[in-house]
């Protein structure tokens, strides 16, 4: 099959690259043409683990074409995605305007019979609009359906969870689409669920609002177990045992971030409002996510009772989870914000980010080759994302390069039995 994908971020070029990998023709719109010649050329706009070499043979075989032009690629293609980014706006809403313009692109370029995809994240009611942009600008004599099919995958696994995600949801009142949508997804396991448009728009949202539920969920036992003198590891391990609940993404840490997660919660939120309802469950979700960053960076602030003046500080993770450099309300920002308001000198290490980070992080940060470096000389080590090499980190070495023994792990990931052992007063979430 022939499709086309609007936008080359996170989920069109892992998108586009994988179906382009099971043979298809994908073309990739961009609308940058900087990006568009890198991509040509192999060199892609963001990490992403295996991403590299499969849009390079791609390229190389011919069937992923990357373009700044709807015409040929829309002309050429049964199927056009619409995955461009849908960021907050000030009040939380999702900002459709890529979507739309997309929509325009598309409609200009439209001919005879097209089936019209969003995958981009979309508040329910929008593929109705996305059909009258089309209808407007379409010319006379070609048709379209228009179909919701949302992405779940997940930065850092993204290639891996476009094969095999859970489900693959198909939302269309069209059969034609809803059959040539089957056919193009033939090769993908994971369960198909079929329902109409705005079914599918909604599946989205509840899924990362209760994703982040849970995790909020997780992060207030842990505010609970420090009160109490529990060890929320175990509280959790307990609770997760029971199968009606599970332990996938009960755990604790210093909260989410991401591009998705805090957009599609404050955007549910006001999905919800706009529809007069007050989702005061979501809004807690939103506000105990916070108190996790907050109450992380007080815990270190009170350490060094209030003076972090000369204090150096060397933070382990930025990006805001493993296997990504995407700094997208990464937790860390907020952490280095506070300490260095509070005066402390910080000085970061991350395996891939760092590039990204120097963008969004005051320029008074410093950057270490490696975890070793960035700790020799510091009065503490903060870890706040969960990177492997940090779980494998030579404790005894680091110890060795740091001026005292305190550290503070945003994400529970040492034993703290171990690292008391050591020498280091140890600071975990939710436990001793
Ligand atoms: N990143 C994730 O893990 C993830 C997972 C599932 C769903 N989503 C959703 O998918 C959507 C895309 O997310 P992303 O992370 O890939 O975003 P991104 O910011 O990484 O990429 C967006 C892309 O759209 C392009 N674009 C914007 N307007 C365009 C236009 N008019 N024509 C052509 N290209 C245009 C941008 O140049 C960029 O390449 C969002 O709605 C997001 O919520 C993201």
């Amino acid at each position: 099959m022939t499709v086309a994908f609007i936008g080359h971020g996170y989920v069109g070029l892992v998108t586009a690259s994988v179906f382009a990998d099971l043979g298809n023709t994908v073309w990739v719109v961009g609308r940058t043409k900087e990006k568009i010649e890198n991509l040509k050329k192999g060199t892609l706009p963001f990490y992403e683990p295996g991403l590299e070499e499969l849009v390079k043979r791609n390229t190389k075989a011919g069937r992923l074409i990357f373009t700044l032009d709807y015409s040929e690629a829309v002309a050429s293609s049964d199927i056009i995605f619409i995955s461009v980014g849908t960021p907050p706006k000030e009040n939380g809403a999702a900002d459709l305007s890529s979507v739309f313009a997309a929509a325009e692109g598309i409609g200009k370029s439209l001919v005879g019979y097209k089936v019209v995809v969003t995958k981009s994240t979309v508040p329910p009611g929008t593929n109705r609009k996305v059909s009258e942009i089309l209808v407007k600008h379409k010319p006379e004599g070609t048709s379209f359906a228009i179909a919701s099919v949302p992405e779940f995958l997940r930065e850092g696994t993204a290639i891996a969870d476009t094969l095999h995600p859970d489900r693959v949801i198909i939302g269309t009142t069209s059969d034609r689409a809803q059959e040539l949508l089957l056919e193009f997804h033939t090769p993908i396991d994971g369960e198909k669920v079929l329902c109409n448009v705005e079914t599918a728009e909604l599946i989205k949202y509840a899924s990362n609002a209760l994703l982040s539920t849970k995790i909020s969920f997780a992060n207030a036992i842990s505010f609970l177990s420090e009160k109490v003198g529990a060890d929320v590891e175990k509280v959790l391990e307990g609770v997760g045992l029971d199968h009606r609940i599970g332990r996938s993404f009960l755990y604790p840490g210093v909260g989410y971030g991401g591009s998705c997660f805090p957009k599609d919660v404050k955007a549910l939120i006001a999905i919800a409002s706009e529809h007069n309802y007050d989702f005061s469950l979501l809004k807690a979700v939103d506000d105990i996510n916070k108190q996790a960053q907050a109450l992380f960076t007080q815990k270190i602030i009170r350490h060094f009772h209030g003076a972090l003046k000369n204090r150096q500080i060397a933070v382990l993770g930025l990006s805001f989870k493993p296997d990504t450099d995407d700094m997208r309300e990464a937790p860390s920002i907020s952490i280095i914000q506070a300490l260095l308001t509070a005066g402390a000198r910080i000085v970061a290490y991350d395996p891939v980010a760092i590039e990204n980070a120097r963008a969004v992080l005051p320029k008074v940060v410093a950057y270490a080759k490696d975890a070793y470096t960035a700790a020799t000389g510091a009065d503490a080590v903060v870890v706040v994302t969960e990177w492997n090499e940090f779980r494998q980190l030579d404790l005894v070495k680091l110890a060795k390069n740091l001026k005292s023994r305190v550290l503070f792990d945003g994400r529970n990931i040492y034993e703290p039995a171990r690292v008391k052992a050591l020498g280091f007063m140890y600071y975990g979430v939710g436990r001793m």
